[in-house]
């Protein structure tokens, strides 16, 4: 791995950088971590794609999904923790897959997470916009239609887009934009609001597990595994389970696949390590305990609910509130509505957080133009010009596409840097046995290697057309690494010979 495509950005390099004043500001603890963390996990996921999930997938079985699932996090969470121990810079995998794997393995990693983060704010906007409207048509309120979904769909069946009548989605645009002011203000003021909302979602949650195990019937969970265990397919050849007539993968593995989405967010504590008062210690801890507890609250909910309704009954907009509705109970609907509304809420707003860190600390590198995506702003301190621009590309994403191609696209871009953490923490612990490392994963080769295999596996789960998408994604990448990054970034600044000035001292 000699050529320039795999340089390495030096360890220390980084850890240099750390040092000096031109940082984000230090205010964060391991409480508001973690609970950075939960706001980013407990959103969508649940409270919308547990329907298809239930519904199309697995049948009751989504409760091994979610457990199949949280499994195949915890493992990369582990990798996670322990190069966010390493190196806590903004960034998260990106960073680490620069000082581990090289330039291009970066590169990638980085136009990757725009899909995890980014890409992941339009289907959650997308989702919000959903309950929202769904909360007003209660008070007899109903946004025209030509303003109230996305214009263009996918038909799985038929395998083509079509239009569906509208022009765009308001309240995607709006919710984009408010958040996006938000954290423009500051990290500080972002943390709190985020805080009030984590904890009016917990509440929520737990209500529907206290509330709704009153209503379980058992024979709602037989048969358990309508459509079976399994459900893998290779580039549309399905080599274990069951095909639905459109050629996508069934069962328990496939449900995991789809509902890999409600676990997104995790990861983004490691993208905050800039801003933590104790990284080395804190951040590991806000990784593993927010996963911990969402995946424990899933695993419930999913049993609540395909245990209060049977599968093919489960509503696939709004299952959760839907449960409650058809209990009789439509109080509990609506504060289930206003719950998912809240949820969904701090999902974006620490979804959209995390986008402009990472292309913060891709500036610096010089993998894009730092005079734009390095911007901080002197008042705020906080990279303001990339916040806007993410908001305009979440806003456009959530306007035009609907959300299921958008919360597989995100799936199948985390669950590919996944896979790579797991490798560089592989490559790092041979490369450089004696580096510091606060946070040490449990049972190395085995983590990492189980993390790739199950991520893999979940990614093989998910309908074929997201290969091609991403492999499209992907494409345009290079396009603008080969016309800008390679020529740029530190590395080929190392190789031309140039003396590099760490961030924290420029
Ligand atoms: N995990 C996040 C959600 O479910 C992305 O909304």
């Amino acid at each position: 791995m000699s050529s320039p495509l795999f340089a390495k950005k030096p360890l220390s390099l980084l850890l240099e950088e750390m040092k000096g004043e031109n940082r984000l500001r230090r205010v964060l603890g391991p409480v508001t971590l973690t609970s950075l963390g939960v706001g980013a996990i407990i959103g969508t996921g649940i409270f919308v794609l547990t329907g298809v999930g239930a519904h199309d997938k697995a049948g009751p079985a989504l409760i091994l999904s979610f457990a199949a699932s949280g499994v195949a996090c915890i493992f990369a969470a582990l990798c996670y923790a322990e190069f966010a121990s390493m190196a806590p810079v903004a960034g998260s995998a990106y960073t680490y897959a620069y000082a581990t794997l090289g330039e291009l393995f970066a590169w990638i990693i980085g136009w990757d997470l725009v899909l995890e983060y980014a890409v992941a704010s339009a289907a959650v906007a997308h989702g919000w916009s959903a309950h929202f409207q769904d909360l007003l048509k209660s008070f007899g309120i109903v946004i025209p239609f030509s303003l109230s979904t996305a214009p263009i769909d996918f038909d799985t069946g038929a395998g083509h887009f079509f239009a569906t009548g509208s022009y765009f989605d308001l309240s995607a645009v709006l919710i984009t934009a408010i958040i996006t002011a938000i954290l423009i203000k500051g990290i500080k003021e972002s943390a709190i609001f985020n805080t009030g909302m984590v904890i009016v979602k917990l509440v929520i949650v737990l209500f529907v597990i206290v509330v709704g195990v009153f209503y379980i019937d058992p024979n709602n969970w037989q048969p358990f595994a309508p459509y079976g265990f399994t459900g893998i397919s290779f580039f549309g050849h399905t080599l274990f389970g069951q095909t639905a007539s459109n050629g996508v993968p069934l069962g328990m593995l496939a449900g995991a696949a789809i509902i890999f989405f409600a676990y997104i967010g995790f990861d983004s504590v490691s993208t905050h390590a800039e801003e933590a008062r104790n990284p080395q210690r804190d951040v590991p801890i806000g990784i593993i305990a927010s996963l911990l507890i969402c995946t424990v609250l899933y695993i419930a909910v999913s049993a609540i609910i395909t245990g209060m309704v049977r599968y093919d009954q489960i509503d696939i907009n709004a299952p959760v509130a839907n449960a409650f509705a058809q209990k009789g109970l439509p109080w509990a609907q609506r504060l289930i509505d206003v719950g998912a509304i809240t949820g969904i809420t701090s999902v974006l707003l620490v979804m959209m957080l995390s986008q402009p860190r990472v292309l913060l600390a891709m500036a610096r590198d010089g993998m894009v133009p730092e005079s734009f995506f390095g911007a901080i702003h002197e008042k705020f301190r906080t990279p303001w010009k990339s916040t806007i621009l993410t908001g305009i590309f979440v806003a456009a994403m959530a306007t035009l596409l609907p959300l299921r191609i958008l919360a597989e696209l995100t799936n199948i871009g985390t669950l590919l840097a996944f896979v790579i953490v797991c490798t560089a923490v592989l490559i790092m612990r041979k490369t450089n046995p004696k580096a510091e490392r606060p946070f040490r994963a449990p049972w190395v080769p085995f983590v990492p290697i189980a993390g790739i295999v199950c991520c893999s596996i979940l990614m093989f789960s998910l309908p074929v057309e997201n290969w091609w998408r991403l492999f499209i994604w992907l494409g345009i990448g290079f396009i603008i690494y080969f016309s800008y990054g390679r020529r740029h970034c530190v590395t080929a600044r190392i190789r031309r010979g140039e003396v590099i000035v760490p961030t924290s001292e420029k």
